[in-house]
């Protein structure tokens, strides 16, 4: 088989990174975007988890037909029987089960014997094969137990019918020629393993994921999972464009390819870092804002002669648009919707209405509309869609001299007008202070970051924050050429945000 399949992981191990919560829409808008890019699977959660995240796996099932919609399960009758439950309306669903197979784990953690797991791993792929015939099996830690045992472990869950088998480098341990070996053991000493896909699942704490999944592709593993912009548990999983643009453009090496099309790469990628907020740092491979600038004259000068010089890649194939064409006042909505149209969104008339006076109101304040505004007040208008309390008006006083005070308007679910003015430290307390008073949801505010984006003063200010409450973390923004506007944005964000979650979890 010469094609890599592409299991994306974003929307659950992804999810898992510290901070990173999603709610249900935003899973959904992601998980359409991942089927616009191609991947074969999209691992879409983990239902016994949370009633949010069985919502979320249901719905996606429902709604994103093309690719495999995948759900994860202990191997536990209940989380298998609650994984169907929530796939079992897909076009093509998966179950994904897992148990943990170093004797680390089964020592310290589950305190069972190799002998149960080997007879759990099999009897719960077979009460999942019941449900339907795609099942996936993790051996978890798999780079961490022996190998004699990994290969009973797979012969014994294919004989009982996995039809992918996924070696997961749980806590990002190996090393690629190491993590090469154990798959090519694989090959060699489980006598059924051409009844089923081999799979690789690589964390990136020693900063390998990608060099370890692409020497498990170079031995014939023909499944990678991966996330957009690399996000996961504490230092993430595998990146997705790093995986796929590296089988694309060293075709020569690996003669391999995938159905992603690339050219979405950079609108997924863009979409994952605002959903999240998990900002993608300037140096990052494929994605990074520097990815593709030559700042030495030497550089500039070869690129310019002939791009091949110092660009090994075309930004075009990953998406990255070709000219930053600016926007301003004069603007009209024709060109508005045109240049929308080429960054990839297609609005409704309503939605388009309400982005261009969005626009018309950045372009007079601001002489240059860039893409990244563009980008920027889209998602702003996106935020507010299904919002829970609306910011209506929001005025602060500080200096150096006299007491921060801030007043705050806001209208409540019901309609009603709700202000109240609050005195702080500085005019983002003081006006936290005040919308608290209003709101009423005991919770901590724990991150707090501005950035502009893009150059000049006159830009528009991105407010990330990240509040605490019963131990879950709900990140908010908000955008505004005035950052304390924008700072009062993203605070409602996310308590409304915190507040919907409430209510599903009941
Ligand atoms: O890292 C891991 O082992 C996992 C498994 C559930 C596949 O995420
Ligand atoms: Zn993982």
């Amino acid at each position: 088989m010469d094609k890599v399949i592409i299991f994306d992981t974003t929307l659950r191990d992804g999810e898992q990174a510290a901070g990173g919560t999603l709610n249900i829409q935003e899973k959904l808008q992601i998980a359409k975007q991942l089927e616009k890019l191609g991947v074969d699977i999209i691992e879409a959660g983990f239902p016994i988890s949370s009633p949010g995240d069985f919502e979320a796996v249901r719905l996606i099932a429902k709604e994103v037909p093309t690719p495999v919609i995948c759900a994860l399960a202990r191997a536990h009758p209940d989380d298998i029987d609650r994984a169907w439950e929530a796939v079992r309306e897909a076009e093509h669903p998966r179950i994904h089960v897992f148990l943990s197979a170093s004797d680390i784990h089964l020592l310290h953690q589950l305190k069972k014997s190799r002998e149960e797991i080997l007879q759990t791993s099999a009897d719960m792929v077979a009460r999942a094969k019941r449900y339907t015939d795609d099942i996936e099996f993790s051996p978890m830690d798999a780079s961490r137990a022996e190998p004699e045992y990994i290969y009973q472990i797979l012969a014994a869950v294919i004989d009982a019918g996995a039809t992918t088998v996924n070696i997961p480098d749980t806590v990002g341990y190996a090393i690629p020629d190491e993590f090469g070996k154990l798959i090519g053991g694989i090959f060699q000493n489980v006598p059924n393993i051409k009844q089923a896909i081999v799979s690789v699942h690589c964390h990136n704490d020693l900063g390998l994921a990608v060099a370890n999944s692409l020497e498990a592709v170079k031995q014939g593993a023909r499944q990678v999972e991966c996330t957009i912009n690399g996000i996961g548990e504490r230092a993430g999983n595998a990146s997705l464009e790093e995986i796929v643009m590296a089988i694309k453009t060293r075709k020569d090496f690996f003669d391999l390819t995938t159905d992603v099309n690339t050219v979405q790469i950079y609108k997924t990628s863009r979409m994952v870092s605002e959903l999240t907020g998990f900002s993608i740092q300037p140096n990052k491979a494929i994605v990074g804002a520097n990815a593709f600038r030559h700042e030495s004259g030497i550089h500039q000068d070869g690129v310019i002669k002939m791009p091949i010089t110092f660009e090994i890649m075309d930004p075009k194939t990953v998406g990255i648009p070709a000219s930053s064409l600016v926007l301003g006042k004069l603007s009209g909505r024709h060109a508005f919707k045109e240049r929308l149209a080429e960054l990839g969104y297609s609005l409704n008339e309503e939605d388009l209405n309400r982005a261009f006076s969005a626009f018309k109101e950045v372009a007079d304040k601001k002489k240059n509309v860039t893409d990244r505004d563009i980008e920027s007040l889209i998602a702003e208008e996106q935020r507010t869609v299904s919002e829970v309390y609306h910011l209506d008006r929001i005025q602060v006083s500080c200096g150096d001299r006299g007491i921060p005070t801030a007043a705050v308007r806001l209208v409540a679910p019901d309609g009603q007008v709700l202000a109240d003015a609050a005195l702080g430290t500085g005019p983002v307390d003081a006006m936290y202070k005040a919308i608290n008073r209003l709101v009423g949801v005991p919770n901590v505010l724990t991150e707090f970051a501005v950035k502009s984006v893009t150059e000049g003063i006159d830009a528009i200010g991105e407010v990330l924050i990240r509040v605490e409450s019963e131990g879950i973390s709900y990140t908010g923004r908000g955008a505004d050429t005035d950052i304390i506007v924008a700072s009062a944005k993203a605070y409602i964000n996310a308590l409304n945000r915190l507040l919907s979650a409430k209510k599903i979890a009941g």
